[in-house]
């Protein structure tokens, strides 16, 4: 019984680490956005042979603001939490991604500084039966 509760752990384990995740475009690792422009957060996902069995559910968006000293929160502000819907897009140069969602939002910051920006993915993964699963993707950048 007991084996065969960590067999099927490792199972889960092992979909959530091929099932295709998503990454975050933008805003960049360490980019500098100017206090007053809105905040565009460019979620990809990859396009992967596991992800014709990836059913998209929902995405959570949220920042918390930090100290130049690097402590940040503890408490995050939700900016979104919905539905993820990407959809093709022509990219116009090679490095561009293709399959994506924007989610723009106006600048919520009161003043400049780093932010950590927190991306929560819910999805199911199934062949016969959908595996719910959920992962979390974080991007530190400045407000200047
Ligand atoms: C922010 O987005 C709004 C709505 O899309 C747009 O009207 C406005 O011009 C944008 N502001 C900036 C600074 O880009
Ligand atoms: C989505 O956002 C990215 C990053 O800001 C931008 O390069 C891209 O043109 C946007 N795509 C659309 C369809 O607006």
């Amino acid at each position: 019984m007991h084996l065969l509760k960590s067999l099927a752990m490792s199972v889960v384990l092992a979909t959530s680490t091929l099932a295709q995740s998503i990454v975050v475009d933008a805003p960049s690792a360490g980019a500098n956005i100017p206090l007053a422009s809105n905040l565009t957060v460019q979620t990809e996902r990859h396009n992967s042979l596991s992800s014709s069995k990836e059913l998209e559910v929902s995405v959570a968006i949220g920042y918390t603001v930090c100290d130049v000293d690097g402590g940040c929160g503890p408490s995050a502000q939700l900016l979104y939490n919905g539905p993820y819907t990407p959809t093709l897009h022509m990219p116009t140069h090679p490095d561009q991604p293709s399959f994506y969602q924007n989610f723009t939002f106006p600048s919520p910051f009161s003043a400049p500084g780093p932010v950590q920006l927190t991306v929560v993915h819910f999805f199911d993964v199934g062949a016969s039966e959908d595996i719910p699963l959920v992962e979390a993707l974080r991007v530190d950048f400045n407000i200047v």
